[in-house]
């Protein structure tokens, strides 16, 4: 796919007899790739791979280990049972169900109650006020899921001005398209509070309500009073209020740890109480990877408040929980009835149906009594392999870190470890040095880079 560019590289590097560093350095700096590839979780990944083939060719053999993008590949024994679980569930699809259109658009019953039973195993569902069968609203996966919450928003917010509100170690893919749909202003980055915090702080949220950051007024301005929550200069458009969105990710890419159960539920609850009418989009597709004790421990008081219940709308997906990126599937479900009967309709509006091949290999996947015992192994894999990695970089590396201020990685929190750079040495000289390609990320303070483990079996 890249052969002009490894040929190309292969020439430099044996011409000015390069090293790994100066073959990554320019790799990185190549005008080509940085245009091909704009989202640099792809570049990296991509970057690793030419690497790789570029100093083969050049008889080297110290190959760069690529650990850049959350994907999900599976190993040995557990490739077998992956093989087998996906091998049985296409065996039993009965052809006459793939006709005709998805008439309802959302899914047949049968899935989105097995989908119900799916979450069981990582929410205590026993503590909401209904069931959720008529609440699972379908899609191709967390980005097509988060596409149609923030279609469905717009459209909700007609007469209104919507912030888009995050914490500055997000998934930023979901932001590039929060900024794509709502466009760069109305989303604002809240930065990390403390070196230890990668989520927000009360005191931010305070100060976020009570100052004009969502609406910055200018040095005398006159303010004019609506009944919103932001303040805004006299002379502007006159909306009927703002839409405030928080996007939450409380199982986190980048960061691979949770967010304290407390913590959440404190920001939500302050958030809440100064905006009645914020919208939280909490983004769930990691937190099935808790243990179970901890994803039912982290929503307790959350499914027990009604009042914030009403001001959710979860987006969950089978990508990551059981390897499903290249399959595509994901859901949302919300509490909040004008919520849900609008996202069901832009879904059935817009998607013309759903795929049946997908809705029947889903119902017999899920309907395995195996996935769960092959999920937990999977898990502990990846926990094995994000704990020995930071072993190895404790060990071999300590100079290139600050582990002291880089998120805490336990057991079982997801797929990446994010690792704060020391110093001012780039991403590139880090990954020469230790010949380890992950991505480069900028927060407020400081350069990051965040290892991913679901494709790898290095450690
Ligand atoms: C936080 C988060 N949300 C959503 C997604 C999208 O997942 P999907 O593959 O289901 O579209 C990802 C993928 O990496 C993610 O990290």
């Amino acid at each position: 796919m890249h052969k002009s560019i490894i040929q190309n590289f292969t020439l430099k590097f044996a011409e000015n007899n390069w090293s790994r560093k100066n073959l990554l350095m320019a790799l990185f700096e190549n005008k080509e790739l940085k245009d091909m590839y704009p989202n640099e979780i792809r570049r990296a990944t991509i970057i690793g791979h030419i690497a790789n083939e570029v100093l083969i060719l050049n008889d080297k053999n110290d190959l760069c280990k690529i650990l850049a993008i959350g994907d999900i590949a599976y190993f040995d024994d557990l490739k077998v049972q992956w093989q087998w679980l996906v091998n049985s569930s296409t065996k039993n699809i009965v052809p006459s169900k793939l006709q005709g259109y998805d008439l309802g658009g959302l899914w047949t019953i049968e899935l989105r109650a097995k989908i119900v039973d799916y979450m069981g195993h990582y929410y205590d569902t026993s503590l909401l006020p209904t069931a959720l069968e008529q609440e699972i609203i379908p899609s191709y996966g967390g980005t097509d899921s988060f596409v149609t919450i923030l279609n469905t928003l717009k459209l909700l917010a007609q007469w209104s001005r919507i912030n888009f509100i995050y914490p500055e170690a997000s998934f930023l893919a979901n932001v590039k398209i929060a900024e794509l749909f709502l466009g760069e202003a109305n989303c604002v980055k809240i930065p990390k509070p403390n070196p230890k915090d990668f989520f927000f702080s009360l005191e931010q949220i305070e100060e976020l309500y009570d100052s004009p950051i969502l609406n910055p007024l200018l040095e005398g301005d006159e303010v004019i009073s609506l009944p919103s929550p932001s303040r805004r200069r006299a002379g502007d458009e006159v909306w009927e209020m703002d839409m405030n969105i928080f996007y939450i990710t409380p199982v986190g890419n980048p960061t691979g740890n949770q967010i304290e159960q407390e913590n959440l539920y404190q920001i939500l609850t302050c958030i809440h109480a100064l905006d009645p009418n914020a919208i939280f989009i909490l983004d769930n597709v990691y937190v099935g990877l808790l243990s179970n004790a901890e994803s039912r421990e982290l929503f307790a008081q959350i499914f027990a408040d009604l009042s914030i219940m009403q001001r959710i709308i979860f987006t969950e997906s089978l990508s990551k929980t059981l390897g499903t990126t290249g399959i595509r599937l994901g859901w949302t479900w919300t509490l909040n009835q004008t919520f849900s009967n609008e996202l069901k309709k832009y879904t059935t509006l817009t998607k013309a149906g759903f795929s049946k091949l997908l809705d029947e290999f889903t119902l017999h996947l899920l309907g395995n009594p195996d996935v769960f015992g092959f999920q937990d192994r999977v898990y502990e894999f990846w926990s094995h392999q994000r704990l020995s990695f930071l072993e190895h970089m404790k060990t071999h590396f300590s100079e290139l870190f600050d582990f002291d201020s880089s998120p805490s990685i336990g057991d079982r929190e997801g797929i990446y470890v994010l690792l704060k750079i020391q110093g001012n040495r780039s991403k590139e000289e880090i990954f020469a040095l230790t010949g380890i390609v992950g991505v480069g990320i900028t927060l407020s303070d400081g350069n990051y880079i965040r290892y991913a483990f679901g494709n790898v079996k290095e450690f």
